[in-house]
């Protein structure tokens, strides 16, 4: 009896299909002329077919390729078709299993099917029909693919979710390339954005695992702005990296996605793996294309607040300006006292933001004086009563000018109660002790020091050491002895750092 029927001539269409785009058969027969026969007529159905004589040789080839159909036969010496059934299980490859086998054996045949083979022809069979059974296998493997595709999308969805917006920018990339990496079995994976300042330069962020494999960025923002996806293994591959092979290692597989804000690619996210005959799925590439979505927007976010900050720095910077374009005694005064400030905040080791606060407060502890008369007050005589009135009115006029700006109302406290004393006896409120804001008693200390090493119409400028001895003597009166500790550790150091930078110190 003949193995295989005679072969009728058929035409198919699918034969200008590349390598990359046919279903891919394995045919397993320790006989050579079946394996030859189903070959011939598979290639010509437009199949992309490899032969085994046996399980093992089977097994050799799943090593370095993967399948999406294995038609083996049931009866071979050694590994058999439920041994090489079993391996492929435990090997987690997504492979449908056809057996083929003889009318002796049909109800092994059977019991393959209850161990997850997905069908079986029986010997003698046509050609056509182990056609149709591979139709029919490479359909329900294409549904189940896709299904498993759209649960897997759901999970990276859920993960995505897990990067939390309180994290720092770098954090939350850090994250989409590890989860990245250990969701998608990529062994490389970065992330790569535009330079802001210098468009069509393109730098890698953030990377793991990515030593030597170049993207070719140019062709991949290229590909994302006609509209199209990057999904590629085997040759396909050498079209989006440079230095494929290398002695180390060779990339099996690439996929990409577009950091994409509003509509303009900025970016890329990559992974590869060089895991011989791995593909990652299209589910994988869409995956990675949620998880590209959520390290733009976590770019983007990150650039706006940044944009933020320095306009706000600026807008303060820009008050201070306006304060001493009127009294030139004042210039520079809110700059240092900004400085002071920020280096005593730093020596009590408060957190960053709120350093930059009481910077901020630095700037601006003075606005008040904008709205009297320098004249009045820079003269070399005493102030009057009234002039000395209008005078320690500042804190106050200072609070309502910003008090009504949204964002600078945080700084009231350092605007109104900055000459106020540690005890009780400062203005506006007379507060005493901790009643007085932090904030306050930290600028008190700047404030004084810069007041007292400046020249000032009615008096010259103290050298620092005076100054300092003059705060030993005031801590505890009118300054926080913990203040003017911190000011004093810290005020040595800060003075040769500024020397060494050929920037000026009060003498
Ligand atoms: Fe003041």
């Amino acid at each position: 009896m003949a193995l295989v029927e005679a072969i009728p001539g058929t035409e198919s269409g699918l034969q200008h299909l590349r390598a990359e785009e046919r279903s891919r058969i394995l045919v397993v027969d320790d006989e050579a002329v079946i394996c030859d026969i189903l070959r011939d007529f598979l290639e010509f159905e437009g199949f992309w077919v490899r032969t085994a004589n046996g399980g093992e040789q089977a097994l050799d080839a799943f090593a370095s390729e993967s399948f999406d159909v294995v038609l083996t036969d049931l009866k071979m010496p050694g590994v058999d078709g439920l041994g090489l059934l079993k391996r492929i299980g435990e090997l987690e490859r997504d492979a449908a299993t056809v057996i083929m086998t003889g009318f002796g054996t049909v109800e092994t045949a059977i019991e393959a099917m209850k161990q997850g083979a997905f069908d079986y022809i029986l010997k003698p069979f046509k050609p056509e029909d182990v056609v149709r059974v591979l139709r029919r296998a490479l359909e329900k493997q294409r549904l189940e693919r896709e299904n498993f595709a759209l649960r897997e999308t759901v999970g990276f969805y859920e993960l995505s979710e897990a990067l939390s917006s309180s994290m720092t920018l770098d954090e939350q990339l850090k994250m989409v390339v590890e989860l990245v990496r250990d969701s998608f079995g990529a062994d490389g994976v970065g992330i790569i954005t535009e330079e802001p300042k210098t468009p069509g330069r393109y730098l890698p962020r953030i990377s793991c695992g990515n030593a030597g494999v170049t993207a070719r960025v140019d062709r991949l923002i290229e590909a994302f702005l006609a509209g199209g996806q990057v999904l590629a293994s085997g040759e396909d591959v050498t079209s989006w990296v440079d230095n494929v092979v290398t002695a180390e290692r060779s990339v099996a597989s690439f996929m990409a996605a577009p950091l994409k804000i509003r509509g303009a690619t900025f970016g890329l996210l990559t992974a590869f793996s060089t895991r011989r005959g791995f593909r990652f799925t299209e589910g994988q590439r869409k995956g990675l294309t949620i998880f590209g979505g959520r390290a733009a927007t976590a770019i983007e976010n990150a650039r706006i607040y940044q944009n933020l900050q320095d306009t706000f720095t600026q807008t303060i910077e820009g008050f201070a300006r306006a304060l001493e374009a009127k009294d030139p005694y004042t210039h520079g005064h809110s700059d240092r006292v900004s400085m002071y400030a920020r280096l005593i905040a730093s020596a009590m080791e408060l957190p960053p933001a709120e350093v930059t606060r009481i910077a901020h407060g630095g700037y601006l502890h003075d606005i008040g004086k904008i709205g009297i008369r320098s004249n009045d007050l820079n003269k070399p005589q005493k102030l009057s009563p009234e002039e000395y009135t209008m005078f320690k009115s500042h804190p106050v006029q200072g609070k309502r000018i910003i008090e009504p700006i949204a964002f600078l109302s945080h700084l009231v406290p350092s605007v109104l109660y900055h000459h106020e004393a540690w005890d009780g006896s400062g203005y506006p409120e007379g507060l005493a002790g901790t009643e007085i804001p932090f904030e306050a008693r930290i600028l008190a200390v700047a404030d004084s020091y810069d007041a007292m090493t400046s020249n000032r119409p009615y008096r010259k400028a103290l050298p620092h050491d005076i100054a300092l001895v003059e705060f030993k003597r005031c801590a505890g009166r009118q300054f926080d002895p913990e203040v003017v500790k911190a000011f004093l550790k810290s005020i040595d150091n800060h003075r040769r750092q500024r020397r060494a930078q050929g920037l000026p110190v009060p003498d």
